[in-house]
């Protein structure tokens, strides 16, 4: 089988004629011997790269690439599979755009492929290359930084620490979602732990049926309970809860609103989470559960936005008031074209629709800058701050945001 990789990244300073033309020599060296072909081009600022051959061999080549530091902002633009070669005459095809003039580059570029071009033109391999030709990708371009430790301040919180609360159900572990750009916590989402402090996996693993959803919504009240003790004041606290808790106990919407009452909490602070997939599936259902929600003031988030399979066509029914982007999609999305993608259609979407974005699973500062510049302001993330059990731990804040 034969696999693609195609990638862009910048240069280190200094690559000059002499260093190009070495790594170009070395790597069709190097690729001839394990049966890689493709083609580098570069514009002067930029490197694209084309790499083609068996699976492992390819994967290898990109590892090594990947690792390697005369280039930075390494971003993975294509991963495919393909019958033939499109550059299988040498290790490494090289292309300096700047030696020729802009018309004539694709077919500079097409007469060193070996790309059949009665069938080739839909190819997206070619496409790609004819945009980074044209240099349409430009407009997309996140600034490159050096994303160090200083940019970030650690702060302790204001909220109380709650007694140890093993004897209860169950207990919580609170993780704030912070606005980066006001550098406050906006939100505690209340994490469901065993009496143990064990995973909600372990909580949820010995209930069935009926008393899943039973247990599953009066848990709320511990998390509101928990919510009073830290003193979460003027702060939304998050919880989660299966949309089958809702459709099928009875009352479970009063029960929610005389909790938070009990708690001297407000339905506008309380964010309810529901997963996308679970929503799905009983959409006319639920639908009458979100009027009586949203009438009652509660605000309503789809967690894990882009794991499950309703995704957009959920939007086009139902439009919440946050969405959380899953970690997923979250995960490396500064390496990748693919993630990139996604998040920008799902700013544009919401941004029309008036739904706040939430990333979630932010661990890298890099994830954060690159979120950062295409607008995103609120997050939840190990990079900010853990779950912390029956309280709230420090919370790191980046300095500078690119929306102040
Ligand atoms: C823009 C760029 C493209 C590269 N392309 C290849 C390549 O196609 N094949 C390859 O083996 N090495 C390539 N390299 C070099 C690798 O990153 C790495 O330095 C090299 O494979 C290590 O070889 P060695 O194990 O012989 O030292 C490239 C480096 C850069 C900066």
């Amino acid at each position: 089988m034969l696999s693609t990789i195609i990638y862009r990244s910048c240069p280190e300073q200094g690559m000059d004629a002499d260093s190009l033309n070495k790594i170009v020599a070395h790597s069709r060296h190097k690729n001839e011997r394990v049966s890689v072909t493709g083609i580098l081009l570069y514009d002067g600022t930029h490197f694209f790269q084309v790499l083609e051959g068996p699976v492992d061999a390819v994967n290898r080549v990109f590892d090594r690439i990947s690792g390697d530091a005369r280039h930075y902002q390494i971003v993975e633009i294509m991963r495919d599979y393909a019958p033939s070669r499109r550059f299988g005459k040498l290790g490494m095809e090289t292309v300096d755009l700047r030696d020729y003039p802009q018309e004539n580059l694709l077919l500079a570029l097409l007469q060193k492929s070996t790309i059949n071009t009665q069938f080739g033109y839909d190819d997206r391999v070619l496409k790609f290359i004819k945009a980074f030709i044209a240099g349409r990708w430009r407009h997309t371009l996140v600034p490159q930084q050096q994303i160090v430790a200083t940019r970030f301040i650690t702060e302790e919180v204001t909220f109380k620490l709650a007694d140890d609360a093993s004897h209860q159900p169950c207990q919580f572990a609170m993780q704030p979602i912070i606005d980066a750009v006001d550098k406050q916590v906006v939100a505690l989402e209340a994490l469901i732990r065993s009496p143990q402090g064990g995973s909600p996996e372990a909580f949820f693993a010995a209930l069935s049926g009926e008393q899943l959803y039973t247990t599953d919504l009066q848990s709320k009240r511990y998390a509101f309970e928990l919510a009073k003790k830290i003193d979460l004041g003027r702060t939304s606290i998050s919880v989660n809860l299966l949309p089958m808790s809702l459709i099928t106990v009875p009352n479970a919407v009063e029960f929610l609103l005389d909790e938070i009452a009990r708690c001297g909490l407000v339905p506008q602070q309380v964010i309810i989470e529901i997963t996308e997939s679970e929503m799905i599936s009983r959409f006319d259902e639920f639908e009458i559960v979100i009027r009586r929600l949203k009438s009652a003031g509660l605000v309503l988030a789809i967690d894990d936005f882009g794991a499950g399979y309703a995704g957009l066509s959920l939007l086009a029914r139902f439009q919440p008031d946050r969405i959380k982007i899953d970690r997923a999609i979250i995960s490396n999305v500064h390496k990748s074209e693919a993630r990139q993608a996604i998040v920008r259609a799902i700013i544009e979407c919401c941004s029309s629709l008036e739904i706040e974005i939430i990333a979630e699973g932010v661990e890298q500062p890099e994830e954060w800058h690159w979120l950062d510049a295409v607008g995103i302001r609120y997050f939840q993330g190990f990079l900010f701050a853990k779950p912390q059990l029956n309280g709230v731990g420090k919370v790191t804040y980046p300095l500078e945001s690119s929306m102040q």
